[in-house]
């Protein structure tokens, strides 16, 4: 009966999905004539709008070789892998291992004044990702801003989006900030958000990022619309964009006489009388004795009675002939032959060389550190949100894997503005993929084949209330006493007036369902309960 239940439960969700699946059509957003910049690659090739760069990468420029490392990886405007709203369509990078740069003009200029700035934009690792970075770069506008030489060195003013190589997940926010002092542009980097990335660039799906900055220089950071972390410029960004006020004097130098010894040999402390210095650190064992049977008249080789001079030996020449060595006949059944001597034991008197004990430095001043001056370096900025004005939109990416799918990229000034392009974009696909989800149990199923321990769990949640309400609907009287009649319904032995027999078309129906049947029994006037088991387990054999 519940795989019954289940089987119906199964057909129903996979019929309604396909259902659904065939009424699905994509709506490509509308041109959203306010935003600073909108893109769902919908609208025919990158020609005219996207620019690829045809620069070398920094370093790299001086190679002899025109085929040096250039931007060569390839960028295609085409469908996901798997697709949810036929017709959708966004930018990818194909080229695994290579240099892919790409940029795109704003429609305008973004100056930061008095509205705050919001970037989104969609991305997918369809193939999951090794090693690569998915981040878009906000280029600095400038009279210098060429696109067709967009490189690794093209001033931005803000990096932001996924990262991650082997088990380091990352999503940037850096910005670049202009020193009021001396006009360079330092990089400052938002604090890693403290949130468990590795799903996004696992899952293979696609995931929304959005960067909101606000005038009054406070920050947001969204995946998939929930804020992921959030902080101020001033705040939470290392290095912080005010220097400290003190700097170390670097005029100051350390005493001759610093004394920055914590711990000295304690000077008071003198050697005790008793202490040998030359002990031993090994002794022969005292203990030890000479084994019996321990042959030390014998040595160990003998000169071999056997051999005779060679012929042709001239003592004059050659010196006195000597027979060869053979081992001692006698030792070889003996424990020992030689000189016995005792095996060597550390010695309880070994001192070694005489230390003085440790103490705390009476004298310890402390690690010498240089005096704090007024940081000649220190300015304050109470504006960093004014940012270079942004000019254009940059891709300039190396990743290991390939088929990262980039789409819905809008930068604007407006909440509203953004709020309308998700719901055109990001969640036209939210519900496009709520319409095709498989059913619960496809996707109970499904999780379970990643993670089996989850069966356990299933078995537990699932069987625990079945068994709980089987034995509470039909308490077993299989353990009643035998002698009542409802004991022979659950043996096999074949018994006087069975109601089964002269009901052999209802157990045929029955039977394989595992259904437990009432049956009304004739002889003792009750309703018992027995199963369609056709071999049920005879009490006696418990
Ligand atoms: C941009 O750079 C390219 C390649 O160096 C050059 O051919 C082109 O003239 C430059 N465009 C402008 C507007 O400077």
């Amino acid at each position: 009966m519940p795989g019954l239940i289940l089987a119906l439960f199964l057909l129903v969700c996979v019929s309604a999905a396909s259902q659904e699946k065939s009424q699905i059509v994509y709506r490509p957003p509308e041109v959203l004539e306010d935003a600073h910049f909108a893109e769902s690659f919908d609208s025919g090739p990158l020609e005219g709008r996207w620019v690829l760069s045809q620069a070398t990468r920094e370093g790299e420029e001086e190679e002899e070789d025109d085929t040096a490392v250039k931007y060569d990886g390839i960028w295609a405007v085409e469908e996901p892998v798997e697709q949810v709203l036929p017709g959708n369509r966004g930018l990818v990078l194909k080229s695994a291992g290579r240099h892919h740069a790409i940029s795109a003009p704003l429609l305008r200029a973004f100056h930061f004044l008095d509205q705050p700035l919001i970037v989104q934009y969609e991305v997918q690792f369809q193939q999951g990702m090794d090693c690569g970075g998915a981040y878009i770069k906000l280029l600095s506008q400038s009279e210098q801003l060429n696109l067709t030489r967009f490189s690794d060195t093209t001033p931005y003013s803000i990096m932001f989006g996924p990262d991650k190589c082997g088990e380091d997940h990352k999503l940037h926010f850096i910005f670049r900030h202009r020193n009021p002092l001396t006009g360079r542009y330092e990089e400052r980097h938002a604090r890693r958000p403290d949130w468990d990335l590795r799903e996004y660039f696992t899952d293979r799906r696609a995931h929304l990022y959005t960067l909101r900055l606000y005038p009054d220089n406070s920050f947001e950071i969204l995946i998939d619309q929930s804020v992921v972390s959030k902080g101020s410029l001033l705040e939470d960004m290392t290095p912080p964009v005010t220097p400290p006020r003190e700097a170390p004097d670097p005029s100051d130098t350390k005493p001759t006489d610093w004394d920055d010894r914590q711990r000295i040999p304690d000077p008071s402390a003198i050697k005790p009388a008793d202490w040998d210095e030359e002990a031993p650190r090994q002794i022969p064992d005292p203990a030890a004795q000479k084994p019996p049977g321990w042959l030390e008249q014998e040595p160990d080789f003998i000169p071999d009675t056997l051999a005779q001079r060679p012929q042709d030996w001239d003592e004059q020449i050659d010196g006195e002939w000597e027979a060869p060595l053979v081992p001692n006949p006698a030792c070889k059944d003996a424990i020992g032959c030689g000189p016995w001597t005792p095996p060597m034991i550390s010695n309880p008197a070994y001192k070694g060389k005489w230390k003085p004990p440790m103490i705390d430095n009476p004298n310890y001043q402390g690690q010498w550190q240089p005096r704090l001056i007024p940081n000649p370096g220190y300015f304050e900025d109470p504006h960093p949100f004014r940012m270079a004005p942004l000019g254009a939109v940059g891709l300039e990416l190396w990743a290991q894997t390939a088929g990262v799918l980039f789409d819905n990229l809008l930068v604007c000034a407006d909440m509203r503005l953004a709020r309308r392009w998700t719901r055109l974009t990001w969640e036209q696909r939210l519900s496009a993929e709520r319409a095709l989800a498989p059913g619960v149990l496809v996707r109970l199923l499904s999780a379970a084949i990643q993670r089996p321990w989850l069966w356990g769990l299933y078995v537990f949640t699932v069987g625990l209330p079945i068994i709980l309400f089987i034995s509470f609907m039909w308490p077993d009287k299989r353990f009643g006493p035998p002698d009542q009649e409802y004991y022979y319904k659950k043996s096999d032995e074949p018994q006087p007036d069975d109601p089964l027999d002269s009901l052999g078309s209802h157990r045929s129906r029955t039977q394989g369902a595992g259904e437990p049947v009432g049956l009304w029994d004739e002889t003792s006037g009750m309703t018992s309960k027995t199963t369609s088991d056709p071999k049920p387990e005879p009490r006696s054999r418990k």
